[in-house]
């Protein structure tokens, strides 16, 4: 198959693209599209065939259910039972943006693989001038996770989709790199408190200023039995192909441990803040400005995919403090080093 490789900008009239686009989504072919976060690999949620193609072209499991994404916040009463206060509150607060609500859904009103034999949905509303004219044009909802090869990041550009998904879907709309970098939060609505499946751009600090009390399971908490989960949070993820590991961001202890494992023969990738530049790494990819968050969850996949085109043995990916956004991209950098952390 021949990938359909669409730039749309608002400079040029792109009313073409998004025609051929709605095409393909209509004929039961898969489209990617950015979002306000990653990426998203776009089919149409109601069609069973489409939503196949979706899970043969990431390699993903069929027992890990799709998001699905809406254009306005009406939409989810088409597609659910019951939109409590509490869901209410939070799509009036955090719609469009990065925020995915899971809530019973309606039956047999989806694809069945779209919900992996769940009875609940996930439902969010992109933050996204081509997500949203995209969902306006074709008028249904669209299945989309992101648009990665599973076990590899996902992709905050459409040249990482083009990397993963050249010639294995019809089309991908370049509108160029998203914004936030990391996937949606996730939050289980169907239980009183609220559980973040998944931390992601809203924190638990902006849901609890809006519906009050929200439970953030710790990595640990995760595991037992009793908690709720995202089926796709099992999975080890994100991760490149050199092996990575975590380490404080202190510029002596950094420079000591580049130079520690080169000395063992390692040719290491460093992740860091700009003020690491000047370390003796044999590769630096920058998160941006010290101590800024929301460009290092912005940069932080891209550094990912960026090592795996060196000859990298070993990664070193700096931390930051489990705090707001930080909480998540601790989340995605403890996934990618498989919780290894870098020992002298
Ligand atoms: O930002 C995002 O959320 C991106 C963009 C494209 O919207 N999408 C995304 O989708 O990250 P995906 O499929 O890569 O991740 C969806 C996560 C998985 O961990 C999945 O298990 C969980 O959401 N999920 C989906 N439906 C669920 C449900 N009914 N109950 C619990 N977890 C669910
Ligand atoms: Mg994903």
């Amino acid at each position: 198959m021949e990938t359909k490789y669409l730039i749309v900008d608002n400079v040029v009239n792109n009313n073409d693209s998004y025609t051929q686009a709605v095409d393909f989504l209509n004929n039961s072919e898969i489209v990617a599209f950015p979002t306000e976060t990653v990426y998203g690999l776009g089919a149409v949620a109601t069609d069973e065939v489409a939503v196949q193609k979706i899970f043969a072209a990431k390699g993903r499991p069929s027992d890990n259910p799709l998001i699905v994404h809406i254009s306005s916040k009406e939409q989810a009463q088409d597609y659910v039972v019951h939109i409590s206060e509490i869901a209410q509150k939070c799509m009036d607060a955090f719609w469009p943006g990065p925020l995915t609500l899971i809530l019973e859904t309606k039956p047999n009103v989806f694809a069945a693989s779209v919900t992996a034999g769940l009875t609940t949905v996930g439902l969010r509303m992109p933050d996204h001038p081509v997500a949203l004219r995209l969902l306006q044009e074709i008028n249904k909802p669209l299945a989309a996770p992101s648009a990665n090869k599973s076990g590899k990041p996902s992709p905050t550009r459409a040249e990482h989709v083009a990397e993963d998904m050249t010639n294995i879907i019809s089309c991908i709309l370049d509108g160029g790199a998203t914004g936030v970098g990391l996937e949606s939060t996730v939050l289980d609505v169907t239980v009183n408190p609220p559980v973040i499946l998944r931390p992601g751009g809203v924190t638990k600090e902006m849901l609890e200023e809006i519906i009050g009390t929200v439970i953030q399971p710790t990595e640990k908490e995760q595991e037992s039995p009793g908690t709720p989960k995202a089926p796709g949070m099992k999975y080890t993820h994100y991760a490149p192909e050199a092996p990575v590991l975590l380490i404080e961001p202190k510029l002596e202890s950094v420079q000591q441990a580049v130079e520690q494992l080169q000395a063992t023969g390692q040719r290491v990738a460093l992740l860091a803040a700009e003020s690491f530049a000047n370390s003796k790494a044999n590769y630096f990819f920058t998160y941006g400005k010290d101590g800024d968050v929301e460009a290092m969850s912005s940069a932080l996949y891209d550094a990912l995919r960026a090592c795996d085109k060196t000859d990298a043995t070993i990664i070193l990916a700096t931390t930051t403090a489990r705090l707001g956004v930080g909480v998540a991209i601790m989340n995605r950098l403890e996934k990618a080093a498989g919780g290894q952390w870098y020992k002298k």
